[in-house]
């Protein structure tokens, strides 16, 4: 990943990026609805870290369902996170990091919950694997980690029917070839789908136990997994 140009992407998109991913993808709000509706209730999450935050669709999410949480919301792109800070507010228990989340190092045991939604993709299979494992030594005894995210099908057939059907999902919700086709030069620059199945494995690897995909729609889908 180059990652001055992914932050220069998403400056570019960040005064119009809620628009354009709702017509290139129509149940982006119902994934973000269900990283949260599937998160363990029984667990106080008093610490909360977001990587990719964006222009902050997740982040008020988190932030209005966790109003005592502290939060850090972390972004490569400093546009993006101006936009996120002006819509969450100044408040103390907000953190803005404009950072790159392959670099992060927090203290082991210091965070309840790691929320994401459509930015691990951005790193190779290796560096997801090293995330994973990261993220789990940051995580507290029982802390979660949920991520929304686009996975390669476990076949290339599979995969080539869900960039089919998005490809028709996202124009009849009005996405033009112009915006498609700047989401698959995107793509093949800077995304890597690796199979929801692998993803599952590595995060057993790297120590979480429960790991479960809660939701699936074509390529995207919703992945969690707790601290052992
Ligand atoms: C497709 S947007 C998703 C934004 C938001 N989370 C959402 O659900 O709409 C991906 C975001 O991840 C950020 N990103 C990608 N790779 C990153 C990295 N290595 N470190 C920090 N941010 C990264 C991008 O800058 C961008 O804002």
């Amino acid at each position: 990943m180059n990652e001055q140009q992914v932050g220069r992407f998403f400056d570019s998109l960040s005064q119009d990026y809620t628009a354009v991913i709702e017509r290139c993808f129509p149940r982006y709000r119902e994934m973000l609805w269900a990283l949260l509706d599937y998160l363990p209730s029984d667990k106080p999450f008093n610490s909360i870290v977001e990587l990719g935050s964006g222009t902050g669709n997740l982040s008020v999410l988190i932030a209005r369902a966790f109003p005592r949480a502290t939060i850090r919301f972390v972004d490569l792109s400093g546009d993006s996170l101006n936009v996120c800070r002006s819509r969450l507010g100044h408040h103390d228990r907000f953190t803005f990091e404009e950072r790159d989340f392959r670099e992060l190092s927090y203290e082991a045991n210091s965070v309840d919950l790691v929320v994401s939604s459509i930015a691990v993709h951005h790193l190779t299979s290796t560096e997801k694997q090293q995330l994973f494992s990261r993220i789990n030594g940051w995580l507290s005894p029982n802390g979660v980690f949920s991520f929304a995210d686009q996975f390669r099908g476990a076949t290339d057939a599979i995969y080539a029917r869900h960039m089919h059907h998005w490809r028709e999902l996202s124009s009849a919700a009005g996405s033009s070839g112009e915006e498609w086709n700047m989401w698959m030069m995107h793509q093949r620059e800077h995304d890597h789908h690796d199979p929801l199945v692998d993803q599952l494995g590595w995060l057993a690897e790297a120590g979480f136990s429960q790991v479960d995909c809660v939701w699936r729609y074509l390529l995207w889908a919703v992945v969690q997994g707790s601290k052992q």
